[in-house]
């Protein structure tokens, strides 16, 4: 009788295990052991907002660089972007503050919490939470060093997006648009 009760636990504990297939595993929160990987430029390929206004939103977003730098502080991290929205590219420079996996910051009065999550090499996955006045949303955007992506890799971070309940249509970044120049380092 105790042994059908611990095979009956058994099962059970499988089956929750089976029917969140991968997700535990793909939304896994990262941090490279050194930062220095972090820090430089990336390009926006794909990303996905919620709810629906905000993924909308990401559909004018042409394109999109961002770039991390170091500050004297080892818990800032200066957040500098270029976003090529509505035909103009808007520039802003931000100062991040990170607390353990968490990085915290304000763009354009919206305050986002968030942290990275594993990702496949040469690749960036960033996905907040933000309040604006009374409005909150959150966002899943993935960046890589190239601006380009592998299909595989495509593929997983469309998995990771749905584990998170992301819309599934996802945007992907219009590669023929060009990037808004960056002024401040000649890259
Ligand atoms: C930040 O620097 C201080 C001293 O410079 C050091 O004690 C601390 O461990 C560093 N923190 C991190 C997260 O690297
Ligand atoms: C960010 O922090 C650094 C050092 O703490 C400071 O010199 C700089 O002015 C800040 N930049 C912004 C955009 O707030
Ligand atoms: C801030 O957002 C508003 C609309 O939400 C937009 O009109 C404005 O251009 C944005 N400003 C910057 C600096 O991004």
């Amino acid at each position: 009788m105790a042994l059908s009760v611990v095979g009956f636990l058994l099962t059970l504990v499988c089956l929750s295990a089976a029917s969140a297939p991968d997700c535990r595993e793909l939304v896994q929160p990262y941090m490279p052991e050194e930062p220095e990987q972090l820090f430089g430029k990336w390009i926006y390929v794909m990303g996905a907002g919620d709810p629906v206004t905000y993924h909308k939103a990401l559909e004018y977003m042409k394109s999109s660089w961002i770039e991390l730098q170091p500050t004297s502080d080892n818990l800032t991290v200066t957040l500098r972007w270029g976003d090529y929205c509505f035909h103009r590219c808007i520039f802003g420079k931000v100062n991040a503050t990170v607390s353990g996996l968490t990085a915290t910051f304000r763009k354009n009065l919206s305050d986002h919490k968030g942290h990275l999550l594993q990702t496949c090499s040469d690749c960036l996955l960033w996905t907040d939470t933000f309040r604006n006045v009374d409005v909150t949303g959150r966002y899943i955007m993935q960046f890589t060093r190239t601006g380009k992506i592998h299909p595989t890799d495509v593929e997983h971070f469309r998995k990771q997006a749905e584990c998170l309940n992301f819309p599934e249509n996802y945007h992907s970044y219009d590669t023929t648009a060009e990037l808004c120049p960056d002024k401040e380092t000649k890259s």
